[in-house]
This record gives structure tokens, sequence and C-alpha cells, in this order.
């Protein structure tokens, strides 16, 4: 194996997939079991070339991926892994740094703190917040909530809107918490009014919602969990990189006044899975929930580790892909891209609103829109499909109002407006038989 001719021949496969990965079908056309029967069912014995690899990565696995790079792939939150970010994961993997306490690289926590303010300055953030990086939004909710249960021992309460994702389900099971949920108004926002915080340890408000990208009302609920002593975590995860944008920054009003804060840069920010930003104005809670230093780790070190801050020990050094994407985009790069995912979305609402039969569903501030066809859930579901079928776009639903709804999220920064443009061609062709 030659780390030199492999490398750029790995290097050249991802540079030559980007090329063409507008031409492969967005949804991988697979049945379940297609690749399992396509691999071997025991490893080889002797060493193989890593051009082998290569080669079975094209002949056997490229069909059952769903090419999340597509400039097409609109469905869920769509996410970029950028030049910069992919590069930067190539330097990470030879580095291979461990970062279980500062002094196993310095580096990497003095970085991954750096980076932190860093985006914390970028979106608006107050400078009293500690950034760390998690793996995901979900570590991030959980770490959040446990952190508001040990403040709070008596009190096992913690309220959500119905929207919330279900990573705070997940995290209150594991934490043997009540999660109850607060019904929401026209717009899909959590209703403040509603909040019962009596026996509640912490809220969970979402500006951004993962069914119709909703922003709760936070002024509101942090002024209610502040008069009542309950941490407020914000999962900003998918529409917080775009506090980036000044003419965005109102719709964060408010998130200032967290406990805690996450905003998932592998999400709209160009850095590729994972790399999830969590910020607390209190870092001392943090620390001593999740501190807890055995003799063989204890060194004379002058220096909080961040593993005194968070669920695992080791750590990636996930701060240089960071690091790299800021650095290789600037501030104006990542605004100019977030604004113009903006303009896309705008305009692909004023196409729906503007076409008979057609409907928007949930108001629009970011860059996902919520819609659907006149007709049944049912004729929603089919006309989903088969967009999703011909493989030239690939879309996901939710339900809103109890309605199947159809969304549209653009957050792949090689999409264009021809790509969305084709995207809502796709859609009424396959609508038109219905
Ligand atoms: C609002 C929101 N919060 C949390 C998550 C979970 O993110 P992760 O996959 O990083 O755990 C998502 C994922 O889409 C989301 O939309």
């Amino acid at each position: 194996m030659s780390l030199r001719d492999d490398g750029a021949a790995a290097v050249e496969w991802v540079a030559s997939y980007l090329e063409r990965v507008n031409e492969l079908p967005v949804l991988s056309q697979v049945e379940p079991g297609d690749i399992r029967a396509a691999l071997p069912s025991s490893p080889p014995d002797e060493p193989e070339p890593f051009s082998a690899v290569l080669r079975d990565l094209d002949s056997v696995l490229l069909p059952g991926l769903t090419h999340w790079q597509s400039p097409r792939f609109f469905a869920y939150f769509a996410t970029t892994a950028s030049e910069p970010g992919v590069l930067a994961e190539l330097l990470i993997a030879g580095l291979n740094q461990v970062g279980i306490l500062w002094r196993t690289s310095p580096a990497l926590q003095e970085l991954e703190e750096v980076t932190l303010e860093w985006l914390g300055q970028l979106l608006g953030l107050p400078a009293e917040f500690h950034g760390h990086i998690e793996d995901t939004a979900s570590t991030g909710v959980l770490s959040a909530l446990a952190v508001a249960r040990a403040l709070r021992p008596g009190r096992r309460v913690v309220l959500c809107s119905e929207h919330t994702h279900s990573a705070a389900d997940k995290a209150a099971r594991l934490l043997e918490l009540e999660l109850r949920k607060v019904p929401v108004d026209d717009a899909f926002r959590l209703r403040p009014e509603l909040l019962e915080l009596d026996d509640a340890c912490a809220v969970i408000a979402t500006i951004g919602t993962t069914g119709a990208a909703a922003i709760d009302p936070i002024p509101e609920i942090a002024d209610a969990c502040e008069a009542a002593g309950v941490w407020l975590h914000v999962d900003a995860a998918y529409a917080g990189s775009a506090a980036v944008c000044p003419e965005l920054r109102p719709l964060f009003a408010g998130w200032e006044c967290a406990d805690s804060i996450g905003v998932n840069p592998h999400k709209w920010l160009g850095v590729p899975m994972d790399c999830s930003a969590l910020w607390t104005r209190r870092s001392d809670d943090f620390r001593r929930t999740f501190s807890l230093v055995p003799e063989f780790l204890q060194s004379p070190d002058d220096a909080v580790n961040l593993s005194e801050l968070s669920i695992p020990l080791g750590r990636r050094f996930r701060a240089l892909k960071l690091w790299a994407v800021l650095r290789c985009f600037g501030r104006s790069g990542l605004e100019e891209r977030i604004r113009e995912h903006v303009r896309l979305a705008t305009l692909f609402e004023k196409w729906v609103r503007d076409e008979p039969g057609w409907e928007i569903v949930a108001p629009r501030y970011f860059s996902l829109v919520c819609f659907r066809r006149e007709g049944t859930d049912e004729d929603n579901e089919r006309l989903l499909d088969q967009v999703n079928a011909s493989g030239k776009v690939f879309l996901s639903h939710s339900r809103l109002a109890d309605r199947y709804s159809l969304r549209l999220a653009i957050g792949n920064f090689r999409t264009t407006e021809d790509d969305v443009r084709l995207a809502w061609e796709v859609l009424r062709r396959e609508a038109s038989p219905l």
C-alpha cells in the first residue's frame, strides 16, 4: 500500500464523484439485502490492494448509496461535505488525535475552544458561552438534560412542543425523565402560555423544527424558565447556521438567554458529518455533571479537559474540519451560501403558491418549504414515492396539523436554481396523472 499513490487515487475518486454526483439517482434504487448479497460473506484471508477497495466502491457500493452530496438532495435537512471539510477529514484520520485529556492533544482542545468561539461570534452569540463539539445534536440534548436533571433532582419533567425532534424523547427515556408535549399554534410554535413549569427541570425550545422549520417563541419561554429556575436548551440544529446572515438574526431573538444551545455545522455549514456545536453559559454545571477523572488519567496540567464536559472520554479532532471550513469560506462565503438557499426556497415557495391545486402549509423563514398537492394524504404520499423513484430528486415528508406534507429542504452548497426548478418540474409532472 502506498499512501501517496493510493491517496492520490482516493482524492481523484472523490473529485470525480463530486463532478458526476448529479447524474446518479439521488435516492438509492436497491432493495433491502441487495448490497449484502453482493458482498463476500467472510473477510479476505490475504491482503488486497487498496485499488480493490476503490474498485468495489464503484461496482458494489455505489448503487447502494443515497447521494447526500447531490445538489438535488432535498430530503430531511440537506447537507454538504464541502471540499475543505473533506480534505480536513483526511488530515484528521492521518493525525489520529485522541483527545482524552488536554495533554493528549493540546492543539485539539484549544482549537476546539477557539473554533467554537469563532462560530459563536459568526452567529452573534454572547462571549460568555463556552462551546465544545459533540458528535450529534441528539447527544447535545441528552447532555443538556443530564445537567438539568442533576441541578434539580426533585423535578423529573421536561417540556417541549409536539414538534420537537425525537432526540428529546430518546434523551428523556434514557434519563428516566417525563417528557410533556405542549401544543403549538397555527404556525407550529410552542404556546408559552401553556407551559406548566412547577415540576420541570428543563424546557427544550426549537429554532427551526424538523417538520416545518418553525420557531418557538424563545423570549417568552426564556422569561418563564428564568422565573421558574428551569434549564432552557435551544435546539437550533438545522437553522442555527443561518444566524450567520445579519438579516436572519432577528429570527434568533432570545436564544442568547438559553442555558445551552445546539447547532449542527454538519447540517447547513458545509462541515462533513459529524460535527455538532454545543454552547453553554453554565460550563461549571456541565463539569459537575460529567467530570470523572480516574487515577490513570490524572495529570498536573492546569487545564480543564473537554472530556470533563461531555459523555465520551475520547474525542475526535473534529475542530480541524470546522476550522478548515470557517477559514476557506470565511464569514462572507458562508453568508452567501445560506442567503442563496433562502432565496431559492423563496422562489420555490412562490412557484407552489402561484400554481392552482398546490398549497403552502407552513410559514417559511429559512430554506425549508412545506407544501402539498390537493387531494388526500394517500395521494400526496403516492406522489412523493413516484418523485423519489424517478431518481432525479429526493424529498421527504412531515405531518403538520395532522396532514401529510411534502418538504423541500435546500441545504447543499452545490444546489442551483436549475436543480430547484427540476424538482418543481418533476413534482408537477408526477402529480398530473393523479
Ligand atoms: C431540530 C433538530 N434537532 C435535532 C436533530 C438531530 O440531529 P442529529 O442527527 O445531529 O442528532 C435534528 C435532525 O434533523 C433536527 O432537525
